[in-house]
């Protein structure tokens, strides 16, 4: 039930994406130990690079308002423009290196849920999962 408020949360957060080149909307909401949710959707920019996934939007805006609060879950959810997202989506390699960061930080795994538009969901109990030798702190 709480996974799927969260898929919910993601969904609208999706329909705020600001999308206007690839026409592919992403939302990605963040649930918080203290019940808070924390939402973000991709930014796009005329300059492509300066743009940002939804993935990262949620989860620096989670950093930055709940410091010091653990992060449990991450859902996320893409629709597009031009065809039905039937498959899951998939966070960029960045995305999923942005995210781990904080696994690592909280010494606790972050579920991941992720859906296209409709269809299956897919669950991953840790960041590791999707993000196997992962690059962190230790090496610096
Ligand atoms: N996008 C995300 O928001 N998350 C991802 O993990 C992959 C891609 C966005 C970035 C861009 O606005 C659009 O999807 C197409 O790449």
């Amino acid at each position: 039930m709480e996974d799927k408020l969260l898929m919910k949360s993601a969904i609208e957060a999706r329909h705020n994406a600001y999308a206007p080149y690839s026409n592919f909307y992403v939302g990605a909401a963040v649930l918080m130990e203290n019940a808070e949710v924390v939402i973000g959707n991709n930014q796009e920019n005329a300059s492509y690079p300066s743009g940002l996934c939804a993935e990262r939007v949620a989860i620096f805006q989670a950093g930055a308002r709940y410091p010091g609060i653990e992060i449990k879950t991450v859902a996320i959810t893409a629709t597009s423009k031009n065809y039905v997202v039937k498959e899951p989506a998939a966070p960029c390699g960045n995305c999923r290196q942005s995210m781990i960061e904080y696994e690592q930080k909280q010494q606790q795994p972050i579920r991941v849920l992720l859906m296209g538009e409709e269809g299956k969901v897919i669950l991953f109990h840790s960041l590791v999962d999707i993000l196997p030798l992962a690059f962190s702190s230790s090496f610096l």
